[in-house]
């Protein structure tokens, strides 16, 4: 099965748009290997939009931009594989991609073969210029063309979750987007993206079409991005583990901080994403300023993450008996601190950061 956990690695757009070269990218691939990133699982590295050429060659292939990637796609996918990666490339179901680059309507065998034939193992497929398409028949044949080639290749659906790809897109992708464009903020709503608290709020709901192989997709990650504060990507990082969301960074991996590296190499959090139970978080409660998400995990485990949404610092108070989902008692492990933080058997208070969370796993008492 492809993805029986959430794919993690990194993608170019979040930070880079279509500024991409292959300097950028071996520096990127170095990078996560310097910081820990891939050996904590984050293998996929994937170049979104802008890295071919304006126009097809005259037999209609697709061709890397000469300039920028000299040495070819080929042998850009040599080097990832070559220090443990896995290579990603980007495209549209219509006749350009978002930035005005070649899509792939009726050419989706030819480009099929030509992924497979650089070692592409990873294909983003973008919604733009799809006038008149139906979205589950593009899909369907982009994802056919791939199997066709007999390369294992990840199919990520990015149709911004217009026709609800959670109830079509299984068995044709591993991941499919619910919502149009993330961006590096809480709550902001721009032109054609939104905060990650709005887009967390729309997962709500979609929880049971979420499991191994196919994955709802909240799309890339902001942390450590920079109209981001340090709690915010803490608390961004933290939900998207408790969704069984995808894990791929975006932020520039050659110049991150040492907390933002500490949060994305965090073993323990990332385990509440990779479970292999494949069961993605459900909020439990919600009042003005505080919600309670939990994620029931392999072995009897739950994780919970308490949120303060409010603008200001906040106290805490939890009586763990009030969450009904648990049974009997249990050790509680402080996946942030990194401690022990006691059991279940006493009451949890404490105080949180705006726009923060404290996130647990609870562990079975065997
Ligand atoms: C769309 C996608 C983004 C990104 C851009 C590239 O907006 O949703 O994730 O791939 O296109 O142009």
């Amino acid at each position: 099965m492809l993805a029986p956990t959430p794919p993690m690695g990194w993608n170019s757009w979040n930070t880079f748009q279509t500024h991409i070269d292959e300097k950028l990218i071996q520096s990127t691939a170095d990078s996560m290997i310097a910081s820990g990133m891939r050996d904590a699982g984050y293998i996929y590295i994937n170049l979104d939009d802008g890295w071919s050429m304006k126009e097809r060659d005259a037999q209609g292939n697709l061709v890397g931009d000469v300039e920028r990637f000299p040495s070819g796609m080929k042998a850009l996918g040599d080097y990832l594989h070559a220090h443990g990666f896995k290579f990603g490339l980007y495209n549209c179901a219509g006749t350009q991609t978002c930035a005005g680059y070649p899509g792939a309507l009726n050419h989706e065998a030819q480009d099929a073969q030509t992924y497979a034939s650089w070692g592409v193992d990873y294909l983003k497929y973008d919604w733009c210029h799809s006038e008149g398409l139906n979205a589950p028949e593009a899909y369907k044949k982009m994802s056919d063309a791939l199997r066709a080639t007999g390369r294992p290749i990840v199919f990520s659906i990015c149709e911004w979750g217009q026709s609800k790809p959670w109830t079509w897109a299984n068995g044709v992708g591993q991941l499919w987007r619910t919502t149009g464009d993330i961006t590096d903020a809480y709550d902001v709503k721009e032109k054609w993206s939104q905060g990650w608290k709005l887009i967390l709020d729309q997962q709500v709901g979609l929880e049971k079409y979420a499991g191994p192989g196919h994955w709802n997709d909240p799309d890339m990650l902001e942390v450590g991005n920079h109209r981001m504060t340090f709690p915010e990507s803490r608390a961004h990082f933290s939900l998207w583990c408790m969704l069984s969301a995808p894990l791929i960074a975006g932020n520039d991996v050659t110049k991150m901080s040492d907390p933002i590296r500490e949060l994305l190499t965090n073993h323990e959090v990332i385990a509440l994403d990779q479970d292999p139970l494949g069961k993605q978080g459900t909020r439990v409660r919600m009042s003005d300023d505080k919600e309670i998400w939990a994620k029931e995990l392999s072995g009897g485990d739950w994780a919970v993450c308490l949120f303060n949404t409010g603008k200001e610092k906040a106290k805490l108070e939890l009586k763990w008996r009030d969450l009904d989902f648990l049974k009997g008692q249990y050790q509680i492990r402080d996946l942030l601190a990194k401690k022990d933080a006691g059991d279940t058997g006493s009451d949890f208070s404490g105080e949180l950061e705006s726009h923060d969370v404290m996130l647990f796993r609870l562990r079975t008492q065997k």
